[in-house]
């Protein structure tokens, strides 16, 4: 490529820097009190951790998580096989406006292409979903489909066994942080009653011009919790929350990179925090990742829980529908708009 795109050309402010710190400081978490829970104090020990990490860092890593590692294998080499295919045969999977899962290598975010190609699919199906920004109140509703491409013939089966480990992880996440709340195990559950949770694959291709561009330019999560993993190639940047400093996310094998998304900063009413994160490339190496975003059903109104308001402490968000929230932003990522996407800032109020 001799000429470099400029849609993929980040603003200088935004750019990555090629030398970097590495974040020593992220939490590592040891999840295996869940699975003795007679142990009570290292129970609640595990308890307050998680509370702390999701104040301090919004991110953390876990381990002993109980996610089989073949199951992680498994679909790390499929996603590499299925990336490795022409584009040709990619591109019979391709997602569209109204098909939004399946492959596809040109997504914006904040306005600016990432150097990436990603392979989405969804845990319940078939969901429905509001097929635009406008239609959200209107109730036209597009099919949410699953597309399995022909090949590599193990795709499907893989990340149908991944997405469901993804899942079990993800609840034992959301009854820790809500028990790290304060609040019953279970709080969380009924929000993700036809939840539209899905895994995407990620494959960032080798970038001729790495100082320039991003595999994935700056963003927050907005779901609830976001599980992932990577294949050890270093490039996920996390935004410091002390000093707003990137700091590279040092990889452990066989752990899981757990960040706190927009949901849980407005239901906390801004007790946790959803942080900053962005994707380097490099001149050498390929690299892939696969995180599961644990998202609420559509039809749910997020807004600072009940229990965790009061008159001293009163919600600092509007109620926001998230139905509509996620089609907006699904539109502002296959195209440059005029206009940054909707942010819970929009919800934001003014003190
Ligand atoms: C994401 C994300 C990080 C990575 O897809 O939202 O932050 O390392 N991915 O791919
Ligand atoms: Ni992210």
């Amino acid at each position: 490529m001799g000429e470099v795109d400029p849609a993929f050309i980040q603003e200088p402010e935004h750019r990555p820097r090629i030398s970097y710190i590495e974040g020593e400081g992220i939490p590592v978490i040891d999840l295996s009190p869940l699975h003795s829970p007679n142990d009570v104090s290292a129970f609640e020990g595990l308890v307050k951790e998680i509370g702390n990490a999701c104040k301090d860092w919004g991110f953390f890593q876990v381990i002993n998580h109980g996610v089989p590692l073949e199951k992680r294998q498994k679909i790390e080499k499929t996603s590499k096989r299925f990336f490795a295919q022409s584009l040709e045969e990619k591109r019979k999977v391709k997602k569209t406006e109204k098909l939004v899962l399946g492959y596809y290598d040109s997504e914006y975010t904040k306005n600016i292409r990432d150097w990436k190609e990603v392979f989405d699919f969804i845990i319940e199906e078939p969901t429905l979903f509001p097929n635009s920004h406008e239609s959200a109140n209107d109730k036209e509703l597009a099919g949410w489909t699953n597309l399995w491409p022909e090949h590599p013939s193990e795709f499907r089966e893989a990340c149908q066994e991944y997405i469901q480990e993804m899942e079990k992880l993800a609840f034992k996440l959301m009854e820790l942080v809500a028990l790290s709340l304060g609040l019953p195990a279970d709080r969380f559950h009924g929000f993700f009653k036809d939840q539209i949770s899905y895994v995407r694959l990620n494959y960032y291709p080798i970038c001729p011009f790495p100082h320039l561009a991003l595999g994935l330019g700056r963003h927050k999560d907005s779901g609830a919790v976001t599980i992932l993993g990577e294949d050890g190639v270093p490039g996920l940047e996390v935004k410091r929350r002390k000093n707003g400093e990137w700091v590279r996310v040092k990889h452990i094998p066989d752990a899981y990179i757990i960040n706190i998304g927009d949901n849980i900063k407005v239901w906390s009413n801004d007790e946790y925090e959803s942080v900053e994160h962005r994707v380097m490339v490099n001149s050498e190496k390929e690299r892939y990742s696969y995180p599961f975003f644990l998202l609420p059903a559509l039809s749910t109104v997020v807004e600072p829980l009940e229990e965790l308001t009061n008159e001293q402490n009163p919600a600092k968000y509007r109620a926001y529908n998230w139905g509509e929230f996620i089609s907006n932003r699904n539109q502002s990522n296959y195209q440059k708009q005029k206009v940054e996407n909707l942010q819970i800032s929009d919800f934001k109020i003014s003190e």
